[in-house]
């Protein structure tokens, strides 16, 4: 399911819609009958949140509550939540950890958790911070055009004064396919230890080869909460996993 991007290869299995659209979204979940929602539709940007608070509702919250009304009570819902519930002063926070999220992408984000989980009993919230690949240019993360640009011989300037628990993208794609069978509904906190983004882009040049003396440049950020650790015990203990 798309809705605005231009998906590369579409082929019969990509479908166009608008999912703030209520009868779109009926008219949907009534030919497909999904088991499995993988809900993934948002408007993940907080700066744009905050510039277009109506279309940050109707995209993250009016979405969710679609999806939520018009689904099958039975279906297994995946959701994509954000560190950004929490408000980075519990310096370890469990999933069990009072939300006072600091900004409006972080409140929208969780009224969909509280929509989601008192409507439906199959569900799996997972809360991560920065998702990224390995340099892939088809991503819009500050980690992977980093990649890129140090690839290149370009400088970086990178936060070195903010810190967060950051995800691969094939960790969080292997989350979700071994989540497809489990029975332990709930929040789940994904993500590495807490690094600042200037600590992450150099572990991470060091484990690609790639040389970042002299390009790569810490400087400072005014970013809100500067430090967001993520207790992640809890899936680990589920699935016996690691985030590196
Ligand atoms: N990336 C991260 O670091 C990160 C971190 C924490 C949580 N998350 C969460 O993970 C999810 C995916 O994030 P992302 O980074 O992949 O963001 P993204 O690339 O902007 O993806 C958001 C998706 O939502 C779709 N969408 C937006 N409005 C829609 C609408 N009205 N109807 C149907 N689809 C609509 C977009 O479709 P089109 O592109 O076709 O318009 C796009 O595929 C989001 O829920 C985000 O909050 C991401």
């Amino acid at each position: 399911m798309y809705c605005n991007s231009t998906i590369s290869s579409p082929t019969d299995r990509w479908v166009k819609a608008d999912l703030r659209n209520e009868v779109e979204v009926a008219k949907l979940l009534k030919i497909y009958q999904p088991d499995v929602i993988f809900h993934l539709a948002a408007l993940p940007s907080p700066r744009i949140n905050e510039e277009n608070p109506t279309l940050a509702e109707d995209t993250n919250v009016g979405i969710t509550t679609n999806l939520v009304a018009l689904s099958s009570k039975f279906a297994h819902i995946f959701f994509m939540s954000t560190d950004k519930v929490l408000n980075g002063e519990d310096l370890a926070p469990t999933e069990a950890t009072v939300l006072e999220p600091v900004s409006l992408y972080g409140h929208l984000k969780a009224r969909c958790e509280s929509i989601i989980s008192q409507h439906h009993r199959r569900y799996h919230i997972l809360r991560f911070s920065t998702v990224h690949s390995f340099g892939d240019n088809r991503s819009n993360s500050f980690i992977d055009k980093s990649l890129i640009k140090l690839r290149q011989g370009e400088k970086v300037h990178a936060f070195d004064n903010i810190s967060r628990c950051y995800l691969r993208i094939d960790q969080l794609l292997d989350v979700l396919a071994s989540l497809m069978d489990d029975k332990q509904y709930g929040v789940y906190h994904l993500g590495s230890p807490l690094k600042t983004y200037y600590e992450r882009i150099r572990d991470l040049c060091e484990e690609m080869g790639i040389a970042w003396r002299g390009n790569l440049l810490a400087t400072d950020g005014d970013v809100v909460p500067q430090s967001q650790n993520l207790n992640t015990d809890k899936i680990k203990r589920l699935l016996n996993c690691v985030f590196t």
